[in-house]
């Protein structure tokens, strides 16, 4: 059985205090069991949210990491930092990060690499920009990034990999991929796994959909067999949408 996740990005949101204001919501109130939830947290509060998530069932993970273990990079946080902040977990190759600040395939895998060596689980995003989906480009569009990253790893390493199909032109617009868009690109991202892998492989994988996952339209994206749950912006700041949206499994 595939894990169930939906995690919570909440990029470059919420002060100390309001993500504490956020934790004690988020901590009063209830989860299904079988669904593993994670908050991912600005780096400066990854240790408050670690700490204060303690003991309870709620992961964190990291939005972010550099490749290189130091050194002389401005700005950056290596994995040894995230870890020693406690995170286990990590995204990488948002389209934000891609687009925004110029991370290609190749410094993706660099920094993949470096989280699976740290024992670092990573989530991985893929999806095309709306242009490919006009086009009818976007199986094509989403496969050569697969191809360029993480399919460059051996079969070991995808134990600590969870996948994030987010079209690009569903991110933060209120536009979602409809349950059947959803369903078929995950699909064929687990087909292609099983090509170049193995089923048993592309059967573990969790492959979360993302791109303005709301409560009111979580269920049925959720429903789709290939949905292994959710990966949450702008909906996971809010406490009462995003507590909605873990449960709409
Ligand atoms: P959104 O963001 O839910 O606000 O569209 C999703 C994401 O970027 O992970």
């Amino acid at each position: 059985m595939r894990n169930k996740i939906v995690a919570g990005n909440w990029k470059m949101n919420n002060s100390n205090s309001e993500t504490n204001k956020l934790l004690n919501e988020l901590i009063g109130s209830r989860f299904p069991s079988e669904i593993r939830v994670i908050v991912c947290p600005s780096f400066t509060q990854l240790g408050l949210v670690h700490e204060k998530l303690q003991n309870t069932n709620i992961d964190v993970a990291s939005q972010n990491m550099h490749f290189a273990d130091q050194g002389a990079f401005t700005g950056e946080i290596s994995a040894k930092m995230i870890k020693s902040s406690g995170i286990l977990t990590t995204i990488l190759g948002h389209s934000e990060r891609r687009s925004l600040f110029n991370e290609t395939d190749e410094i993706l895998i660099n920094k993949v690499e470096t989280a699976i060596t740290e024992n670092i689980e990573v989530i991985f995003c893929v999806g095309e920009e709306l242009n490919d989906r006009k086009s009818k480009n976007h199986f094509k569009f989403v496969q050569s990034q697969l191809e360029n990253s993480i399919f460059l790893l051996p079969k070991e390493s995808w134990l600590n990999i969870i996948i994030a199909y987010e079209p690009v032109w569903a991110i933060g617009t209120g536009e979602t991929a409809s349950p059947d868009q959803a369903q078929e690109m995950h699909l064929f991202i687990r087909n292609l796994i099983s090509e170049k892998y193995d089923g048993a492989l592309a059967d573990s994988i969790s492959i979360l959909y993302g791109g303005s996952v709301k409560p009111n339209n979580a269920f049925e994206i959720f429903a789709k067999p290939d949905v292994d749950g959710g990966l949450v912006g702008g909906a996971s700041l809010n406490a009462e949408d995003f507590v909605k949206i873990v449960n709409a499994f």
